[in-house]
Parts: structure tokens; C-alpha cells; sequence
């Protein structure tokens, strides 16, 4: 896919997906963020950049570690995400951080401006990551530090035919390089090509807890990463793909719910 494409359909995709994310996703991503922040070891008075932020589950507990003598700068793409980032810092009361509609491959920041550069399931969207990593990589101060999470291998990953039904549908990619940081050592090699060094990644397994169809249907669609698409579809074309994720994700039904498995990559590389 063109990467131009693909930055319009995150950004719009994102936009549709605001609402919904937190509920969805906010406890399923837990395991990776809290990874992520033991990587990183914030300390008070840091300067943190959190690219790809999304509603800022993570710039906020980064800013709760800061205190107000820090300072987080949360980025994303969408502005929907964005907005809803900075109701709940105003809803919190927290000063120190501030969020910025931004490209996570052209961050509009100077130079050695952060002690910290974190990215939370952000990188499998964008169409350069190398590039993403390299810019974390140039805001970063000297002996700062980069960590970033993606989703792991697609065979480790129970939910990923939410791919194939979504765009045999739309006829196009959604996501074509989704898996690819998750599998073998590709996210620790793409640190040390963005000039990191030191670095070290971690592999944990998860599982995404569904309380039924609902859930595990809103997830995947309303909620994720192929909101722009399914947002198209018309009312037979979404019975359709609700049917074939549902088929797709039946071996790990348990009761009227789910506990579909899935792994987390987090690598964290020094400046
Ligand atoms: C799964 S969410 C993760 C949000 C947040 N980091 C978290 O852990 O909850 C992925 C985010 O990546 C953002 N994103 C996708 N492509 C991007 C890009 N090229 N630059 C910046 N952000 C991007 C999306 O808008 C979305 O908010």
C-alpha cells in the first residue's frame, strides 16, 4: 500500500476508533504497556516523548512518574485521539504534559529535546518505522533512552484473521506489514538500525479476555486498527465479516466469552 494511503486511513481509522478504544482495548494492552513503563524507569523531573499516543493511557501514568517537575509530550496522527487525550489530562488535572497531532515519521521537535522516547502499539501502523525510530532516536538527548511495544507473531496471535476477512472485503490492505516488527528479532534490529545501542527485547504472551460475541466483535472491528474500513461496510457485508472472525476465533470460545491468545514484543535500546 502506498504510504501516503496508509497514513490517511490510520489517521481517519483512528478517528472513528476513539470513542471505542478505551473500553476495548485499555485492560487487553495493560501487559505491554506496564512493560513498557519497567523498561523505561521514569524517574521524576524527565522529559518524556510518547509517540503514537492514542488517548494517552500511557503519556499519563509517564506524567504520574514526571510529576510536575517533568514535562510528556504526547504525539499521534489522529486528532480525535489527540482531543480525547487532552480532556482527560484537563478531567486529571496534570500540567505537565501537553499532546500534538503529529507523524510519527516527521515529528515537528528539536533535537535532544527528551530523556525518554516510548511507543505503545504504535509502530505496526506506520509505514516507515525505521524512520519513526529514527526521529525517536534525533529527539532524544544523549544517554536517553527509546522503548517501544508492538504486537508479536502472527502465529502467536489468536485474533489475526481480523486481516484477510477485513480486507478480502475492501479489496486492499489494511495494515500489510502488521505482524512483521512482532516476528523474530526484526523490532530490535530496526533499534539498532536507528543507531541505538544496548539494546534488549522481551517476548511475553497474553490473552485478550472477552466477555462474549459483543465484545470480542467490537474489539476487532468498531474499536482497532480496520475501523476505517469496517466503518464502509454496508449491513450484509458486516454480518458477513462478524461471522468469519467469530469462526475464525471459536477454538478459543470458554463459555459465552473468549481467551484468545496473542504476544507482545517490547524492546528497549539506549542513545
Ligand atoms: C493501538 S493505538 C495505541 C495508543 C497508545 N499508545 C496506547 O498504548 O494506548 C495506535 C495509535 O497509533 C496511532 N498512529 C497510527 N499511525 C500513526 C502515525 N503514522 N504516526 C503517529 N501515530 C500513528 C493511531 O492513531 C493510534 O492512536
Amino acid at each position: 500500500m502506498d504510504a501516503k494511503l496508509q497514513r490517511r486511513v490510520q489517521r481517519y481509522g483512528w478517528d472513528k476508533a476513539a470513542e471505542d478504544y478505551e473500553r476495548f482495548w485499555a485492560a487487553q494492552l495493560r501487559p505491554a504497556q506496564d512493560l513498557l513503563l519497567a523498561l523505561a524507569g521514569i524517574r521524576s523531573g524527565e522529559r518524556v516523548l510518547d509517540v503514537a499516543c492514542g488517548t494517552g493511557l500511557v503519556s499519563l501514568q509517564a506524567a504520574a512518574t514526571t510529576g510536575p517537575s517533568g514535562k510528556v509530550v504526547g504525539t499521534d496522527i489522529s486528532e480525535r485521539m489527540v482531543e480525547r487525550a487532552r480532556e482527560e489530562a484537563g478531567r486529571q488535572n496534570v500540567e505537565q504534559v501537553v499532546f500534538q497531532r503529529m507523524d510519527a515519521e516527521a515529528l515537528d521537535l528539536p533535537d535532544a529535546a527528551f530523556d525518554v522516547a516510548i511507543c505503545a502499539l504504535g509502530l505496526m501502523y506506520v509505514p516507515d518505522p525505521l524512520r519513526a525510530l529514527q526521529e525517536m532516536h534525533r529527539t532524544l538527548a544523549p544517554g536517553g533512552r527509546a522503548i517501544a511495544a508492538v504486537w508479536g507473531a502472527r502465529k502467536q496471535c489468536g485474533w489475526a484473521e481480523i486481516f484477510p476477512i477485513v480486507e478480502s472485503r475492501v479489496q486492499s490492505d489494511v495494515c500489510p506489514m502488521f505482524f512483521h516488527l512482532g516476528t523474530g528479532d526484526t523490532l530490535a534490529q530496526a533499534f539498532r538500525d536507528a543507531g541505538f545501542s544496548e539494546v534488549r527485547a522481551e517476548r511475553i504472551t497474553t490473552e485478550l479476555a472477552y466477555e462474549g460475541e459483543g465484545q470480542a466483535l467490537g474489539a476487532a472491528f468498531a474499536g482497532g486498527p480496520v475501523a476505517m474500513a469496517y466503518s464502509r461496510f454496508d449491513q450484509p457485508t458486516r454480518e458477513s465479516a462478524h461471522a468469519a472472525y467469530l469462526e475464525s476465533i471459536a477454538t478459543f470460545r470458554r463459555g459465552s466469552g473468549y481467551r484468545v491468545p496473542g504476544e507482545f514484543v517490547v524492546v528497549r535500546g539506549d542513545r
